[in-house]
């Protein structure tokens, strides 16, 4: 932190807590000592308050979070750059860290979960490891690697693609067949590793509010078999001219999609994940639409995200893991 930061930490929460101190003593009303029948004169709602002092334990309580505030960050960090006086904080980022790293330096948080984090990557680093250096295909069939590769989708993945991984408005079903960049091992690894970002671009400036009705209307009806809903005005032979002029380019002549780009394929109703009603359908051609997977490369190293593409593969792949299930 820089000084001027640490100043302004230091000064704002010593300000608040003298402020805080102020009121509460200038506020008491220390003089009278019993309780009276008299209110302070305004209402709230028909809610009236009485003139009285505070009671004395809520006064007292007030005054021990006080102290206890104050304590607090002397004894541990908290006022900018200010370590604290117990030992261990003060080597958090000086040269001393190898004392701090063995323990010599004191108990810290930070320490324990350092401690925490070493002992699972030395338990768990060699499995992790001897599963990185087999076929994604293979692993995918190991009940032991898909135990693990659950519990790390579970804790990293599941926010966004479900707990069952079939997604969810705006995140891609990853249990089906319908990949917008491609459902091989080695693609789906790299979708995890380097993240993805789907663009699709905005059309109403290009071709019109109408078509942007009439290119939906074709996608709905052309490419997945509906109807148009009773009182929509829109042209589908118009919208296939121009899906074939403005969207063929990426969506491909059949609009089976084009992995490469990660643009999906608009013959499938489930494959949509900003959906596919007629209304839904214009929303996205009108304003576009920026789907994007976070990378996992840097969070998670390769040898989980080998294990998480196995998994993640495994889960379109099931009658190979339902036969070795009987
Ligand atoms: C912040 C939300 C978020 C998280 C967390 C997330 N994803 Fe995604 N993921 C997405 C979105 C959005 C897409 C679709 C990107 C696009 O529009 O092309 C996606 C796409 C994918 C795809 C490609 C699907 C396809 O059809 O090609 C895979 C595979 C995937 N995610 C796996 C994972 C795994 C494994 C994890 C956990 C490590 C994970 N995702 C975590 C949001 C997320
Ligand atoms: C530059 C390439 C590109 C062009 C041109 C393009 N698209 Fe897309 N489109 C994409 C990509 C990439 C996505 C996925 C966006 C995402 O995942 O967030 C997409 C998504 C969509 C979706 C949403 C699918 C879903 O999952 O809900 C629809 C519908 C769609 N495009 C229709 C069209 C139509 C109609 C046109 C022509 C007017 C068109 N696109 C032109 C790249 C393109």
């Amino acid at each position: 932190m820089t000084t001027f930061w640490s100043l302004y930490v230091t000064v704002l929460s010593l300000g608040t807590i003298f402020a805080l101190t102020w009121l509460l003593l200038s506020t008491r009303k220390g003089q009278r000592s019993e309780t009276t029948e008299e209110t302070v004169g305004h209402a709230y709602d028909g809610i009236e308050e009485y003139d009285n002092p505070l009671p004395k334990w809520w006064f007292m309580l007030f005054v021990g979070t006080i102290v206890f505030a104050l304590g607090y960050l002397v004894l541990y960090p908290g006022l900018g750059n200010w370590k604290g006086l117990l030992p261990g904080y003060q080597y958090l980022d000086s040269d001393k860290k190898t004392e701090f790293a063995n323990g010599e330096a004191g108990w810290t948080g930070v320490h324990e979960w350092e401690k925490e984090m070493a002992r699972s990557d030395a338990k768990f680093g060699p499995i992790f490891a001897k599963f990185a250096s087999m076929p994604i295909e293979e692993v995918a069939k190991d009940p032991q690697a898909l135990k693990m590769g659950g519990r790390l989708f579970a804790s990293n993945c599941a926010v966004c693609h479900g707990s069952d991984a079939k997604g969810s408005y705006g995140f891609p079903n990853l249990t089906d067949n319908d990949w917008r960049w491609g459902g091989d091992p080695e693609t789906i690894k790299a979708t995890i590793m380097g993240g993805r970002h789907g663009v699709m671009p905005a059309w109403a400036e290009v071709i019109g509010e109408q078509g942007v009705a009439d290119v939906a209307a074709y996608v709905l009806t052309n490419l997945d078999g509906r109807t148009l809903p009773k009182d929509a005005k829109a042209d589908p032979a118009n919208g296939q001219k121009l899906f074939a002029t403005n969207c063929v380019a990426c969506h491909g002549p059949e609009g089976k999609g084009t992995p490469a780009m990660g643009a999906p394929n608009l013959t499938h109703p489930t494959a949509f994940i900003y959906g596919s009603s007629f209304a839904q359908l214009q929303q996205t051609i009108r304003y576009g639409r920026q789907g994007q997977m976070p990378a996992q490369e840097a969070i998670q190293g390769n040898d989980k995200v080998h294990l998480l593409a196995a998994y993640v593969y495994s889960l379109s792949h099931q009658p190979e893991k339902t036969a070795e299930a009987k």
